[in-house]
């Protein structure tokens, strides 16, 4: 057999099944509404670093499921999060994308609400003395929020399980990492990417594609048996390194000497390569002396908002924050040896997909939980189906 004839072409990969993904998966408008309906109306979302928020009155808006969200810190501590809308006629309260206000004030109607949700002014109320409005029953529609090692998430559904439960283990390897010394962000950019959101997590679950990326050609494919390299997947769709890969980075030129520079990151050297995936779409990725966290949100079946952050340990002298920020940059920043590749893969892939040029993604590498193997895309989609009740190779 040489190339294929359209038939030919159209048939499922003779792979067993959720060895592979249907194009349909980021194209299609009905699974897109499903998505929304049974992964991002209920998931736990990573929102945003307490390092964020380090002030009393201190906000975050964030957009999710195709709403406004702002998660602020109270005086009391406790970050909380709301929609971002006015209980009067729906206006957005807050335009900024973070800042402080002890006193939120609709620009519309001058309500006013504290940060705890409640409603605390309403203009001439005594106009609606009549009808029962009244601002102790108009305060914000609170989100449930929960903290973990710094990490704050979201779920818009009441009746999710507790962030413990969805994580499971997934976490357990980064605990030391987070939670051993205080880190907070020192770098976050944004990026609109004309692909499906899913089409970004692969980059962060698939290891194969370390040939793309002539740095980690160099650096990362040979620092260690590809046996070694031991992979997990965990349950509810969440999967990243077992064990630490390697990187030996004195084989390319600028990157030797990495990490002689400044401390580790806590129960790290600086040659570790670890991440993790958490469902649906967050990815923690540390490479030794920094950590990067990767959020990706659906803006329409092939438009997706993607968010990067780096991050630091707090209170360290400006040398070594320089150093982290070199790091962090070298691989990851808008200019790094690492992310703009993985930009292009991501919407090379959706091009083809759009018009259904490109029928099929085939994850069916097996390499005994080791290497290269696809076995964390193949649990991503698992969970993926299981949800929406669809196969991921024959969706529609
Ligand atoms: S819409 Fe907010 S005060 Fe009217
Ligand atoms: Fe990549």
């Amino acid at each position: 057999m040489s190339a294929r004839d359209k038939s030919s072409w159209e048939q499922t990969p003779g792979a067993p099944a959720g060895h592979f993904v249907s194009g349909l998966v980021y194209t299609d408008p009905d699974i897109y509404r499903d998505e929304s309906d049974k992964i991002f109306s209920n998931a736990w979302r990573f929102a945003c670093h307490a390092s964020e928020l380090p002030e009393a009155n201190d906000y975050r808006v964030f957009d999710h499921d195709g709403q406004s969200l702002v998660a602020m810190r109270g005086e009391d501590d406790v970050i909380r999060t709301f929609l971002n809308v006015c209980s009067h006629r729906g206006a957005k309260l807050l335009d900024q994308p973070s800042g402080n206000a002890k006193h939120v004030t609709c620009f519309y109607h001058r309500w006013t609400y504290d940060n705890h949700g409640q409603c605390t002014g309403i203009p001439r109320a005594s106009g609606y003395a009549s009808d029962g409005v009244k601002k102790e029953s108009m305060g914000l529609r609170e989100v449930r929020t929960d903290v973990l090692h710094d990490l704050v998430f979201i779920t818009l559904d009441g009746a999710t399980p507790p962030l413990e439960t969805f994580i499971g283990p997934a976490l357990d390897r980064f605990s030391e990492m987070l939670s051993g010394q205080p880190l907070e962000v020192f770098h976050y950019n944004q990026a609109v990417l004309e692909c499906n959101w899913k089409a970004w997590h692969e980059t962060n679950m698939d290891l194969y594609h370390e040939f793309m990326h002539v740095v980690l050609r160099q650096t990362q494919v040979n620092a260690m048996p590809m046996e070694d390299r031991k992979l997990i997947v965990f349950e509810g769709g969440h999967g990243g390194s077992g064990g630490d890969l390697k990187a030996a980075y004195d084989g390319y030129e600028g990157f030797a000497g990495r990490g002689d520079d400044v401390p580790p990151l806590a129960g790290m050297s600086a040659t570790d390569f670890r991440f993790i995936n958490l469902f649906p779409s967050t990815a923690i990725i540390s490479r030794g002396t920094v950590v990067r966290i990767d959020t990706v949100t659906p803006i329409g079946p092939d438009k997706a908002l993607l968010e990067m952050r780096g991050l630091g340990v707090q209170g360290e002298p400006d040398g070594h924050r320089r150093v982290r920020q070199k790091h962090h940059n070298q691989y990851w920043g808008p200019f790094g040896r690492n992310v703009p590749e993985d930009m292009v893969a991501a919407e090379s892939c959706a091009d083809s997909f759009r018009h259904q040029a490109g029928r099929y993604q085939i994850i069916a590498r097996d390499e005994k939980m080791a290497g290269q193997d696809d076995a964390i895309l193949r649990a991503f989609y698992a969970e993926w189906g299981r949800r929406l009740g669809r196969d991921p190779g024959a969706p529609v």
